[in-house]
């Protein structure tokens, strides 16, 4: 568990204000309250590398743009789930490992339940800290302290009651957990939604061999030394069938290629190892 708040919240809350900071005819996203969650250095790294000089620059390096395309792409197809979503009757928003995800206040007038925030204690009381400065707009958030790692989600959920006509983002969270926490969330989850209660959720697929997992293996060195190792890896078909166990239904899978049409046409490359999806409890 990491000591503070969470540092991989902060980076992928960066790359989210990068790209809300480029020019309105080429971003993708616009989460205008991430860049509320920095602090005054990476704010003006922010500017910086929304600057025409800094965006050139920022492309140029793969692994970061890479990197940064798949943190945007994966929200926005989480975005446009939720926002059909709410069209077709959601009402309540529950965000797994939620580190500093705006959608509690972004969406918070077509909710008419209080969206539910789970994440480590340490990484939420910041968020709480930052929220009170900022002028965000209102919104009804409950914070659940929770180790997906240790603590039981059904306990957790417990709480709140059946949660129903639920909309569950779990983002750029499966891959610092290990199988047994993976399917544990899975099935209380299931177990605490009614039937038609929707999950969208990204997985990290393992990169075969070469350079590329040499790569990625380095990277998650650098993860653990920040307390937030990678854990797992999954095809998609593996994803499928895990959820299929635990009652949920895939209903929706864009990999690489699908997220970068969907989300940019043909213009930018996503990190290859990824996939993001969006499933019904049965
Ligand atoms: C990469 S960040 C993603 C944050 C947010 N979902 C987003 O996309 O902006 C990973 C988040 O998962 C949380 N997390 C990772 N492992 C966790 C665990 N075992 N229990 C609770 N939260 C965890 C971290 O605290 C962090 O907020």
């Amino acid at each position: 568990m990491p000591r503070g708040s969470s540092r991989t919240a902060e980076a992928v809350c960066f790359f989210r204000a990068v790209e809300t900071a480029a020019p309105a005819a080429t971003r993708a996203l616009v989460d205008p309250w991430a860049r509320h969650f920095l602090s005054p250095a990476r704010r003006a790294s922010v500017d910086a590398c929304a600057s025409a000089v800094g965006q050139m620059m920022y492309g140029r390096v793969r692994p970061i743009a890479w990197l940064h395309n798949f943190v945007v792409a994966r929200h926005r197809f989480i975005d446009d789930a939720l926002t059909l979503a709410l069209d077709g009757g959601s009402r309540r928003l529950v965000v797994l490992g939620a580190g500093y995800d705006s959608r509690g206040h972004r969406f918070a007038s077509a909710l008419d339940q209080p969206a539910l925030e789970l994440d480590y204690g340490p990484t939420q009381a910041e968020k709480m800290r930052l929220v009170d400065q900022a002028p965000l707009p209102a919104s009804n958030v409950t914070y659940l302290a929770v180790d997906f790692m240790r603590d039981s989600l059904r306990g957790v959920l417990a709480t709140q009651g059946t949660v129903r006509r639920a909309f569950i983002v779990w983002e750029g969270v499966t891959m610092y957990l290990d199988e047994g926490a993976i399917r544990a969330t899975l099935l209380d989850l299931r177990a605490a939604v009614d039937a038609g209660s929707e999950l969208t959720c990204d997985w990290f697929s393992r990169p075969p061999r070469g350079l590329a997992a040499l790569a990625t293996g380095a990277a998650s060195r650098s993860l653990a030394l920040l307390g937030e190792p990678f854990r797992s890896s999954y095809a998609p078909a593996e994803a499928r069938a895990l959820l299929a166990r635990c009652g949920w239904q895939v209903v929706d899978l864009a990999d690489p290629p699908e997220m970068t049409r969907r989300v940019f046409g043909t213009k930018r490359q996503i990190l290859p190892w990824c996939f993001v999806l969006r499933c019904v409890a049965v």
